[in-house]
């Protein structure tokens, strides 16, 4: 049961290999993957829902709208899936997804999935050898799409050559390998934290911070990706939760330390990559404060109490425990203080000096520090790299 666990979006088009299509989803689901169908109205004719629907055991997809004025939600086939996965794809379809053309649902879910995308293409050899298709083929693999052949043989048409689809077999040891690969989380319990916190003044006003949850997030799906079991404590972000992640929604400081520390003695590695006020209001006024009260109001703080420090006091051995340090000056020598003060195994550091990555960025520059190790310093990334550089050096202590 290799893929127990995984969630492979199958996206079908109009191609003859269509057929073949029920086999590489029945292989899926004997290897304990869960599969779900979205078929282009063109692929209808060479391969029916029907047997698709009887083999994933989920209902297929293909329209926007279904018969009976359901909307279809693109976006949660998009972040559900762990693989998008589309065999065959034409060249038709090709053309489409590397324009970002979306008047299918197919292509919809295309610009929603936040997975790892792979594609079998199927077509006549001299349409795989047009320069439109190589040029098209060349954009999809700039996206990261990853290729599966096609492979070399007779062709529907009668001629022989390169363009037919990899048999199902293959298909289905192309993605055994990409999941093999990674599941070096698979059944670890780990808890992220993303986002920033806000602490009311009144029940209108609150104090927070510039933290988007963008690097908390992308590590709550890179541990999903790996095979961990995730549980996400968001402050407000206007995030989409992801896929397959139980996220829990907080506001204040006091939140995200009850819901932490509610799941922290079950969990094998804990992320805490929110940014959570130091300070709150000594007292939030119950009703709206007007500024015709009288003077000027002054705000009297009170400490938060410290969700990393207080994990770090109550950690028992065997749980990884890595906090986020942001700084502005004096970076390694402060985070150190972090990592030792708070019982760390590491700390990821943040200088808001490094360009590109500053809050809301999608990109970030990081320095790990590990206990009596030389700080690694990191080049910048795209945080969904970032994530895993993370994930890399948390595998190597469990
Ligand atoms: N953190 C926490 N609870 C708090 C404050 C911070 O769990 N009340 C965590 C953050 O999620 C982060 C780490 O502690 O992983 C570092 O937070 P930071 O605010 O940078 O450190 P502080 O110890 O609060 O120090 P300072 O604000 O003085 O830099």
């Amino acid at each position: 049961m290799q893929l127990r666990g995984r969630k492979i979006l199958l996206g079908i088009t109009g191609s003859i290999a269509a057929y073949k299509t029920p086999d590489l989803v029945r292989l899926f689901i004997k290897e304990g993957a869960e599969v779900r169908v979205v078929m282009t109205p063109a692929s209808r004719e060479f391969v029916t829902p029907l047997s698709l629907s009887t083999v994933s055991r989920n209902p297929v997809e293909s329209a926007f709208v279904r018969d009976d004025d359901q909307w279809v939600n693109h976006v949660e086939l998009g972040t559900w899936a762990d693989l998008f996965l589309v065999a065959p794809v034409t060249a038709n379809t090709m053309a489409r997804l590397a324009t970002g053309i979306c008047d299918s649902l197919l292509a919809a879910v295309y610009l929603s999935a936040r997975c790892p995308v792979m594609m079998a293409p199927a077509m006549d050899l001299d349409m795989y050898r047009h320069t439109s298709t190589r040029q098209n083929i060349k954009t999809l693999a700039g996206h990261g799409v990853e290729f599966i052949g096609p492979a070399t043989g007779d062709l529907a048409s009668g001629l022989s050559g390169e363009g037919r689809m990899e048999e199902p077999e293959v298909i289905f040891a192309h993605v055994l390998g990409f999941f093999a690969g990674k599941s070096d989380f698979l059944g670890r319990k780990v808890l992220v934290t993303a986002g920033p916190t806000r602490e009311a003044i009144d029940p209108v006003r609150f104090i927070s911070n510039h933290s988007s949850g963008k690097m908390g997030y992308a590590l709550a799906e890179a541990f999903r990706m790996r095979g961990a079991d995730v549980t996400l404590v968001s402050g407000p972000t206007g995030l989409t939760p992801p896929g397959g992640v139980k996220t829990i929604a907080v506001e204040s400081a006091g939140q995200m330390h009850k819901a932490c520390m509610k799941a922290f003695p079950g969990i094998d590695v804990t992320v805490m990559a929110a940014a959570v006020a130091d300070y709150t209001p000594a007292k939030a006024a119950r009703n709206k404060i007007k500024k015709d009260a009288g003077d000027t109001p002054a705000l009297a703080l009170k400490p938060t109490e410290d969700i990393l420090a207080t994990m770090g006091r109550e950690k028992k051995s065997g749980q990884v425990l890595v906090g986020f340090a942001l700084e502005t000056t004096d970076e390694v020598a402060n985070a150190r203080k972090k990592l030792r003060n708070k019982n760390l195994d590491f700390i990821v550091l943040n200088s808001l000096r490094d360009q590109g990555a500053g809050f809301h960025s999608d990109t970030n520059k990081i320095t790990i520090i590990e206990k009596g190790k030389k700080p690694k310093r990191f080049p910048l990334k795209r945080k969904a790299d970032v994530a895993n550089d993370i994930l890399d050096s948390i595998s190597r202590l469990i």
